[in-house]
This record gives structure tokens, sequence and C-alpha cells, in this order.
């Protein structure tokens, strides 16, 4: 017999308790998010030709009897140092091909966005064909810019394509023989989320804010740290115009992957303005994170010496001041400038991301004297590596301690079981101490990181069972997110993930389905749920945790069987006055292997159902290998 008591434990879940981790890794910001189509619209890759390819192969060459495409360098100075010069020389035969992000999804009867800066330059080119074309060259749509200028200037169209295709590509002609440039070639579907131009793929976003998340922490991971430090993420490189965003070769660059992508680079269209107006489109609190100076310890680990340091918290006030400052000061005037006057309200700020060690700990010291000085209101969330055990671990949160930091990132990425053995993980940690923000957590199926890691039913019901400890903690864990969030199916570094995207389709796995019933049913206010007296942590495969939520008057009991039996639950609430009609959310699967997939999107996730509380009991079977939410009125 379960016994939930109504009385209150003072305890509150913080309305930031489950969130999101966004970072730009397995193509889900350029090639996921980001909603352009275009590789390399702007020739700015290191090698300047990537994405635009022969008709009808892969091969990297543009240079015909037809006509010839070069690259030309601006000037070293700047951000856009490139543009492509084009010679046209028969109309009839020069083509450029632009192959996407692993093809460029189009669906029939939408409506696309083409833009292109062009000068001419000589002869006289009349028009510019943009055709959306498949694979064995038919046409799916097309339209045609007039050039009539030889200063640089945005000529726009928009088309509607005919057919749906995942991997189609784009072709470019031209009519007339002369000598054009061309940058910032785009393409864009105009059914974006919330219809913003050149915006965020809708289906992607709407997974997300489908969870209702309690906050978006952004850009990374890895890529706030970069391989070196002078490839770090630099937030304000990623506002203002989008054609002036310096883009960046991603961290996560490789030739290595299990779908390699050694063309994977942050064009920024998404940057960090983007990332809070998502952040308010969701209602979730901004929660951006800052390269400490120190570059991603798995690599170089390059480290800035401290009397460098200033830039590095420079850009930290900065950032400060771009989000809630007057729209007199500078940052703040570039905010308005982009569109929004009014402050984003942020309140927290994250400075390193995993770092740990006595290089963290010096460096992070100058960070929080000069924003807490600045800034007392802005609460810092601080890292303890990527390890949460052993010695440095406990060095770095010993360190934080003494310097009474607020918030502290701890990482794990452990097998099943270990998440299934340490619900009870926050049980014994410091109620005076610093919170804690699960900042990256996954259950590895193989091992870390490992290609053939699953999205299975066992990690995510293993997940389950430890997301119960950490409500049970809320009066120390005050954010929670998965890691990693999305993947391209064609092109990624990491798994597991928590969404699966295409070129056209997306999925929630069911590690998504764990969080959405978490993070779609916080409550307001912890309360206690016992066995015997005992916290219920894994006795027989059960776990449990319960909330009340003062909103809509409910109490939301949860609870997790991992074992291989139903159980039959009887759940008596004391000291309240509870209505009779339980409805039941219910998620399980006799198959631990089982994993939703883009035919079977749905597989692995929760049904709805209902049960009577007779005299304060609540007597019903939880599935074997199941999640249940139970909510009643109170
Ligand atoms: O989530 C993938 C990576 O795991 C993140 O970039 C990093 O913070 C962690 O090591």
């Amino acid at each position: 017999e379960l016994v939930v008591s109504m009385e209150d434990t003072g305890i509150k879940i913080q309305p930031t308790m489950y969130g999101i981790f966004f970072e730009d890794i397995n193509f889900a910001a350029d090639g996921g998010l980001y909603a352009e189509m275009i590789k390399n619209r702007s020739f700015e890759f290191t090698l300047p030709k990537t994405g635009w390819v022969e008709p009808n192969s892969d091969r990297h060459s543009y240079n015909n009897e037809s006509g010839f495409l070069s690259v030309i360098k601006y000037s070293d100075e700047g951000t856009n140092h490139n543009f492509a010069r084009v010679v046209v020389k028969n109309d009839e035969g020069y083509v450029l091909i632009n192959e996407g992000f692993r093809g460029m999804g189009v669906k029939e009867g939408a409506q696309y966005d083409f833009s292109v800066d062009a000068a001419k330059r000589s002869g006289d080119i009349q028009k510019i064909k943009l055709q959306v074309i498949d694979s064995l060259g038919n046409v799916l749509g097309e339209t045609v810019v007039s050039p009539d200028s030889d200063s640089w200037k945005t000529y726009e169209s928009t088309f509607k394509v005919s057919k749906t295709e995942m991997r189609a590509r784009v072709k470019i002609t031209f009519e007339g023989e002369g000598e054009i440039d061309l940058d910032m070639i785009s393409l864009f579907p105009q059914d974006t989320w919330k219809g913003r131009k050149k915006g965020l793929r809708k289906d992607l976003v709407q997974l997300l804010d489908d969870m209702n998340p309690g906050f978006l922490r952004f850009p990374g991971g890895c890529i706030v740290e970069g391989r070196t430090l002078a490839r770090r993420y630099q937030w304000k490189k990623t506002v203002g115009d989008i054609e002036d965003r310096e883009i960046l070769v991603n961290r996560w660059n490789t030739e290595f992957a299990h779908r390699p992508t050694p063309d994977y680079y942050q064009s920024f269209g998404l940057g960090f303005f983007e990332y809070f107006q998502l952040s308010e489109d969701m209602g979730a609190e901004p929660l951006p994170i800052l390269g400490c100076g120190i570059a991603c310890q798995f690599n170089t680990g390059e480290l800035v010496p401290m009397d460098e340091l200033d830039p590095y918290v420079q850009d930290a006030l900065d950032l400060i001041e771009f989000a809630n400052g007057d729209t007199d000061t500078p940052w703040g005037q570039v905010r308005a400038d982009m569109g929004h006057p009014e402050p984003f309200n942020m309140k927290y700020i994250g400075i390193g991301n995993e770092q740990w060690g006595p290089a963290y700990i010096e460096r992070y010291k100058v960070f929080q004297e000069a924003i807490k000085s600045k800034y007392p209101e802005i609460i810092i969330v601080s890292g303890s590596g990527p390890f949460p055990e052993g010695d440095y671990f406990e060095y770095g949160w010993e360190q934080l301690k003494q310097m009474n930091a607020e918030i502290v990132d701890e990482h794990y990425y452990k097998p099943p079981e270990w998440f299934r053995e340490n619900a009870d993980r926050y049980d014994s940690y410091d109620r005076n101490g610093p919170k804690v923000f699960a900042g990256e957590y996954a259950a590895q199926t193989v091992a870390i990181a490992s290609p053939d890691n699953k999205n299975n039913w066992e990690s995510a019901l293993s997940e389950a069972a430890f997301m119960t400890g950490l409500e049970r903690n809320a009066e120390v864990v005050h954010l929670t997110s998965y890691a990693p969030l999305m993947a391209h199916a064609d092109g990624w570094q990491w798994t597991p993930d928590m969404i699966w995207f295409n070129n056209l389709e997306s999925f929630g796995t069911p590690n998504y389905q764990v969080q959405k019933m978490y993070s779609t049913n916080p409550g307001t206010d912890l309360l206690r749920i016992t066995e015997n007296g005992d916290k219920i942590i894994g006795k027989d495969g059960l776990y449990a945790t319960a909330v009340k939520d003062v909103n809509t008057n409910e109490l939301i009991i949860k609870v997790v069987n991992t074992s291989g039996q139903n159980q039959n639950l009887s759940i008596q609430v004391e000291g309240g006055s509870i209505t009779t009609n339980v409805s039941v959310l219910t998620m399980g699967m006799d198959d631990l292997e089982a994993e939703n997939s883009f035919e079977d999107p749905l597989k692995i996730s929760p049904n709805g159902g209902s049960a009577t509380m007779e005299r304060n009991i609540l007597g019903v079977t939880i599935p074997a290998q199941a999640f249940s939410i139970y909510k009643v009125k109170i």
C-alpha cells in the first residue's frame, strides 16, 4: 500500500524543473531547426564550394565549356568574406546545383521563398532561374528573378512545389550571357514556426513546444567551448543581420561519425536573438551557456591565460545587457534593432560547459565576481565536469560550495541500470548547498555515445524511474534536461537523442515521451509518498513521486514499474479531500527493445484512461514495465 500525505512539505517544484537542452550537434540547427535549405549559401565554408555540386553527381566542379564559378574573397576583414562570381558563356548549359543538407525536403502544394543577392558585372544575364528537382532531374517547382543592377541588390521570389520529395536539390540556371556576382543564395519554406520569414522548422519547434519546457538551455554542449579557443562559440557574432554573422566550423564537424558530417558548419541563422525569441515563444526561461576560456577538454583543452580572460568576461556582461538592458544601452539597442525593444528578462546564465578542476574554478571565480557585482540578481549556473562522481567532481562541488555557487550543472551518460539504481542520488545532497541542474543525461544502452545506442523502451523506462528521484528531491534539483535533443537521421555524431528527424518528418523517441509526461505534469508543490513509511525507490521495481498543482487543483502521482510483472497498487491519500474521478496516463511495453520510428512514431506513447478513487483509496494495476500518472482533483 502506497500512502500519499497531503500535508504541506513546504517544498516547491520549480517552474524550471523540466526543460530543454539545445545543442547544434547532429545537424540540430543548420539542416534541422533552422529551416534554410541551401547549404553554404554564402560560400564561406573552408572549402568555399562545399554544397555546390555538378548535376547528377557529388563532385564539386562547376567549370565547363558553358561557364565557370569562382569564389572571390572580398577581404579578410569583416564577417562576410566571400561571394561567387559566375561567368556564363553559354546560357543553354551552365548549371549550379545545391545539394542541401543530405537533400532538401519539399512538400506538395507548399510555398517556398527564394532570395539571392546579385550584382551584374558584364554582359547581360537577364534571369536567374531556381528549380527544385528530384533525383531524376524532374522539376518540382521553379521561379525566376531578373537582376537589373550592377550594384549588390537582393532579389526575392516565391513559388509552389508540386510534389513531396525528401531528397530534392536546387538547380540554378541563367538566361543571357555575361558575368554576375552572387551571395546569400537562400531557400526557405514559407510555413515556418509562427510563419516567421526565414524562420524555424515548424514540426521540430512544435515537438519542443508540446513539452511545455520550463527553460531552454543553449547553444550547447561542447560547441560552446569549441575544439580550440579560436573556434569557440561567440554569441556576438550570431546577432544582427544574418549576412553579417560570421560562420564557423562546427565542433562536431567530422569524417568519423557513423553518418559523417565533414560539411558541418554554423551559419548562425539560428543565433542568440532567435534562441531568446524561441524561449519566449515557448514560455521557457532562457538559459544561455558561455565559454569560460577553456576549449573542449576532449580535444585540445586549450586554456586562455588568466590575464587574457577579460574579453570572455565582458562577453558575459554584454550578454546580460543584450538580453535585459534598456534600449539606450549599446547591446540593448542591438536587441531593439532586431525587433525586440522589450527585454527578454533573462534570469540565468551558465559559465562554462562541463568543465572541471582547478583551471575551471580559477576562471569561474572571475566571472562570478564580475557578474554578481554588476548584476546581483542574475543566477549563475556553474559546471562540475562530465563525470558525476570521482575526485574532480568532489573537488568542484567543494570549491563551488565555498564560493556560494547557486546552481551546479551535473552530466551523466550512463547505462540504463545506473539510472534505475541511482534514483536516490539526490536524497543525500545538502539541502543548504548549491542547487542542482541535471543538465545533460541519457541512458546509454551500449556505451557512452556509441553509434549502436538505442532510444529503446528500456532506456526511457529507466530514465522515468530515475526522474522520480529528481522530482522527490525538488528541494535540491531545480532544473533538468535530457541530452542531446535532436538528430538528423542522415547526419549525426551522437546517439541516443531525444528527437529524430529527416528532411520531412520528425518523431519523439520513448525518451521524449517520458520527458513530456513529466514536463506537462510538473505540479507546483512536492508531497510525500511512501510505502510502510519508506520512500519508494526500486523495491519490487516500483518508483514513485507525488505533487500537487495549486493552479489546477490537482493531485498528481507518478509511478514507474520496471519489473516484468503487473502490480496491483492501493494508493491511499491522507489528509485531504479528493474527488473520485482519476485520469490515468500510462505508457508501457512488453518489449524493452522496442523503439519509435518514422514509420511508427507513436508506437511507444502514453494512453489515456480513468480510474475511481473510493474513500480516498485508489486501487489500480500498473502494467509490467510501465510508467503511469494518476491525476485527481483535490
Ligand atoms: O550531449 C553531447 C555532449 O555531451 C555535449 O556536447 C557535452 O556537453 C557532453 O559531453
